[in-house]
């Protein structure tokens, strides 16, 4: 497996230094690279996937969406896994009937969460999107311009990022915030130790993993218009811990997503 995965990257990596569409590896195999330069980049990027340093962060973009979103070190790869946010979210906002849709995104990351919303839908939309990292919303922003989408940016700590003045009430808000437990610190299937820790494992790390989707929670119903939704992203193991503790805050379950692999994934609440 790990194999397999390791000579894509290899391939990849060779169209990557050769300036060659994505898939020209497969139909050239046996052409040499002209360039002396390709091969002092190919052997430096090898080294750093040797290493562990992700494929995405060696190139410096992802796909998430289908589409491509310029990654580094200050963000979390987006996930195949989020997808589900942008596909219920898509499905959320086409049944409202409001002419201008206040969405928000908590946590932003590389923004690759809010901004394939904003491409895929043709509501007329107000979108607003925080993190509590400077260097994070930065990356959002470059990469919302280069993408042609219009998302005001906050930095702060959740629902402290908002003015309660101007901001919200929100029609939907999407989170995917760090959940994972102190207990998957060691689980290097799953995380390359290249990420920024704070995406993964929050301000103040538990056992749990829990803690960053409970303060979402208990600040979201202040947050959310009387038909509003929201949406978070949830480790397997939490979504009875979570859903009993919106229930107790005021919020209704409205449906439990699984991913693809048919773990529990994404709970989308009512107020
Ligand atoms: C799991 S990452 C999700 C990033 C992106 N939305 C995605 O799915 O690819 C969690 C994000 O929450 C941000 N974050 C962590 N703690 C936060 C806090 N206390 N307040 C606001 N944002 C926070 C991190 O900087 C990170 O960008």
């Amino acid at each position: 497996m790990y194999d397999t995965k390791y000579n894509m990257y290899v391939r990849k990596l060779i169209s990557h230094v050769a300036k060659k569409p994505e898939y020209w590896h497969l139909a050239h195999q046996c052409e040499e690279l002209t360039d002396e330069s390709c091969y002092a980049l190919l052997s430096e990027s090898l080294k750093k996937l040797d290493v562990g340093i992700p494929f995405e962060y060696i190139v410096g973009w992802t796909e998430f969406y289908n589409y491509r979103f310029q990654v580094t070190e200050n963000v979390l790869i987006p996930r195949e896994e989020s997808e589900i946010l942008v596909e219920q979210a898509i499905m959320i906002l086409s049944n409202f009937t409001k002419p201008n849709l206040k969405v928000l995104e908590l946590g932003v990351g590389s923004g690759a969460i809010i901004s394939s919303i904003l491409l895929s839908t043709s509501k007329s939309i107000s979108a607003m999107a925080t993190d509590c990292s400077p260097e994070a919303l930065l990356e959002a922003k470059n990469n919302s311009i280069r993408l042609g989408v219009d998302i005001t940016f906050k930095q702060g700590d959740w629902w402290d990022a908002l003015n309660s003045n101007e901001d919200g009430p929100f029609d939907l808000i999407i989170t995917n915030p760090p959940y994972v437990g102190t207990e998957k610190i060691n689980e290097r299937n799953i995380l390359s130790g290249y990420e920024p820790s704070i995406s993964l494992y929050g301000k103040e790390p538990s056992q749990s993993g829990t803690n960053d989707a409970m303060k979402i929670i208990r600040g979201a119903s202040a947050w959310m218009e009387d038909n509003g939704t929201l949406l978070i992203e949830h480790g397997f193991n939490q979504r009875k811990i979570l859903s009993d503790f919106a229930i107790s805050k005021g919020l209704f379950v409205l449906e439990q997503i699984d991913d693809l692999s048919g773990l529990p994934r994404v709970l989308i609440l009512g107020k």
